[in-house]
């Protein structure tokens, strides 16, 4: 996460401006505080109106505040925001911008700003591959380099120009998890392949009906979340919910019931380091499902339930030696008593137990109560929080022992 964190942007005029406007909204997710200082021209390719939107923040162009034309004296200080930034990152920054940045020319405010700045500066070129490949320009990003700015090398592909080689501004949720690395270099998730379950699951009674249960998925998808914002891949695998991923890195599989996720889970559990199980699964199923939707036809109704694979246990028996397991327990009575059984049962690493017992525990809240139980009867009880709060908790937790 970037949380605190300051980040300018630097816009230069070149076709991937347009890109800067995902990499603001992207950092702008991960936390950060993010100011955005634009060279004249760069706006013939994106509207400071798009940035300060996105960025919440009012975008610098000139070196008079357009609101005062300079009437009241008012400049556009180079130097605060210079201050300001903990990282100034230029995104796309132009052949142009580079020379200047190399000889020190101080035509425009961005360039002012970046004389001033004390913090470190990275650039992401962006420009047609003969422009990259030039002498001139490649002297120039040896000699940035030198200066000790960090260069994200472009890409390949097809240009603006309609012709393929190197010189594709670099992503912008490349570039910002790089940043995010760069500022959070501890993670021990980074690249790891983390597995999660979530949501309920449904077992069809007929075509219009279904056994359930009322987790929302929250859990799933705040956790899904917090493991890409500390860059892992991640596999949410979901049962039916209303919530929406927003993390471009997570990768969703929506199932419905228990056999779907047990088939889906068998299929992806063993690529993975760490698996988090908070899925609500439905423990039995009706034994057939009617084709057609039953009729109200007799006073009683009897349905034939049939257990459902355990598909945490499952894991549990099949994993690695160098996989992690957490489960989830949901108990109304003796919770830490069952909660401890499944933790064995199921040869966990780590379980978090939750009850019904307590207000605003559970299912649907945004928050949750939750004890974290660990083999030879290792217990850490949190207060009631947020389960953004408590699931990136658990997350330190898997961190520490992995
Ligand atoms: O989605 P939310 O609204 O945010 O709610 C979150 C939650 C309450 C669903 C979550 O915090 C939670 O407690 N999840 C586990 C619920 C549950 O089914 O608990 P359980 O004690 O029945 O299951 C124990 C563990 O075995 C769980 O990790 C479960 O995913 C797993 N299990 C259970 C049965 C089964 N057939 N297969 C399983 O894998």
């Amino acid at each position: 996460m970037l949380t605190g964190k300051k980040i300018l942007v630097g816009v230069t005029g070149s076709i991937a401006a347009y890109k800067s406007a995902f990499l603001v909204r992207e950092l702008i997710r991960l936390g950060a505080d993010v100011r955005v200082v634009m060279t004249p021209a760069s706006r013939e390719f994106i509207t400071p109106l798009t940035l300060s939107t996105l960025s919440k923040n009012p975008v610098a162009v000139d070196f008079v505040k357009p609101e005062t034309n300079g009437q009241a004296g008012e400049w556009e200080s180079h130097v605060e925001l210079g201050l300001w930034a903990d990282l100034f990152i230029i995104a796309p920054v132009s052949a142009n911008t580079l020379s200047k940045m190399v000889t020190g020319q101080c035509d425009n405010l961005l360039m002012a700003t970046y004389l001033s700045a004390k913090c470190p500066v990275w650039i992401a070129p962006a420009m047609d591959l003969d422009m990259y490949k030039h002498p001139s320009t490649q002297e120039n990003l040896t000699k940035l380099t030198a200066q000790t700015i960090r260069v994200i090398d472009p890409t390949s592909g097809e240009l603006a120009s309609g012709l393929d080689g190197k010189g594709r501004m670099q992503e912008p949720e490349e570039i910002a998890d790089q940043i995010d690395a760069w500022f959070n270099p501890a993670s021990k998730l980074r690249g790891k392949k983390i597995l999660i379950t979530g949501g309920p699951t449904y077992e069809a009674i007929d075509p219009v009906r279904f056994i359930g249960n009322h987790s929302s998925g929250k859990t799933g998808v705040i956790l899904a979340d917090a493991c890409a914002n500390r860059g892992a891949e991640v596999l949410l695998i979901t049962g039916p919910t209303q919530q929406r991923v927003k993390n471009p890195r997570v990768k969703v599989i929506a199932v419905t019931s228990a056999d779907e996720m047990m088939k889906t889970v068998e299929q992806n559990w063993f690529d993975c380091t760490v698996g988090i199980y908070s899925a609500a699964v439905a423990d039995y199923k009706p034994e057939f499902a009617a084709g057609e939707k039953i009729k109200k036809t007799d006073d009683r109704l009897t349905l034939n339930l049939v257990k459902n694979p355990d598909i945490l246990k499952w894991a549990g028996l099949n994993k690695k030696k160098d996989q992690y397991l957490v489960g989830f327990a949901l108990e109304t009575e003796n919770e830490l008593e069952n909660g401890t059984k499944k933790l064995v049962a199921k040869k966990l690493d780590l379980l978090v137990l939750n009850s019904l017992k307590d207000a605003g525990a559970g299912f649907g809240h945004d928050t949750n109560k939750v004890t974290f139980i660990k083999p030879n009867n290792k217990t850490a009880t949190f207060e009631l929080n947020e389960k953004t709060v408590l699931m990136n908790r658990l997350l330190d937790e898997i961190e520490h022992d992995l």
